[in-house]
């Protein structure tokens, strides 16, 4: 990669960082109003959670395989440094809501724990670009699951010390979208068809990651998240593949044909 690009790669993690230092950062234990959790929420949303919840655990897959394949670049080393903590609390604000709300039991939880580390999350893409790309598509659909969980919360009975968890993870889920979403955009200036090319893959095959092929009950969760309208083919189409041609301005033809040349975004 050229020094011009990694030049324009760690000025943007150096900005999205100060913002996040500056406007973003909370605490589990003193921002969230844990003596308001609703033991009687309707218990299909515990259940979304904790298949969230299990999405987030995959963390030490998700950081470990990342790191090697931009080790190389500094914007994008700290930028998953940063990213890996931040997901970190996630699982960890799920988990502490689902015992302290009484949806689940320390036992219980343990052992999802354990089931959730036997299997081993592989990554969809195999190198740096596929992989960037994904993780913008991701982020942003993470973000649109988190969201929509929160209405449901709200339209069922309401649990304040939920929707202020689930404020607090969609927002950084969608400064994750916005850093990645920078990158990729930087990436197409430098050769749009490669970039194109990545997305191609990504839009057309899109899938949450673990929920479909690592979670015990993986049908039961996907129909839980459908029930509940957090998540479904019609919000993919609306919310997240329509999304990205609009900002992106790429077109359902791109989408459809292979129109890869050599480029100097190998990484
Ligand atoms: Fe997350
Ligand atoms: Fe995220």
């Amino acid at each position: 990669m050229c020094p011009e690009v990694e030049g324009a790669l760690w000025r943007i993690y150096r900005d999205f960082f100060d913002a996040a230092e500056r406007k973003r950062r909370w605490r589990i234990r003193e921002d969230i109003p844990w003596n308001q959790c609703n033991p009687n929420l309707d218990p299909a949303i515990a259940d979304v959670v904790e298949t969230f919840c299990c999405v987030e655990l995959y963390l030490p897959d998700y950081v470990s395989k990342i790191l090697p394949l931009v080790r190389h670049s500094m914007g994008r080393v700290w930028f998953y440094a940063n990213w890996g903590y931040e997901e970190s609390k996630h699982s960890l604000a799920l988990n502490d809501w689902l015992l302290r709300s009484g949806h689940r039991s320390e036992e219980y939880m343990h052992d999802l724990q354990r089931k959730v580390f036997e299997r081993e999350w592989n990554l969809p893409m195999g190198n740096s670009l596929g992989m960037l790309v994904y993780a913008m598509v991701q982020e942003h659909a993470t973000f649109v699951n988190y969201r929509n969980l929160r209405h449901r919360v709200q339209a069922r009975g309401g649990d304040p010390a939920l929707e202020k968890l689930l404020s607090f993870i969609s927002i950084d889920e969608a400064a994750h979208f916005g850093l990645f979403r920078s990158f990729v955009e930087l990436f197409m200036q430098v050769d749009r068809d490669l970039v194109i090319a990545a997305l191609r893959p990504v839009l057309n095959q899109f899938q949450m990651p673990a929920i479909h092929d690592l979670l015990d009950e993986s049908k039961k969760r996907i129909a839980a998240i459908c029930g509940l309208e957090i998540f479904n083919e019609e919000i993919f189409m609306r919310d997240i593949y329509n999304h990205f041609l609009n900002i992106l301005g790429v077109t359902k033809a791109d989408m459809r044909g292979p129109r890869v040349k050599k480029s100097l975004v190998t990484s």
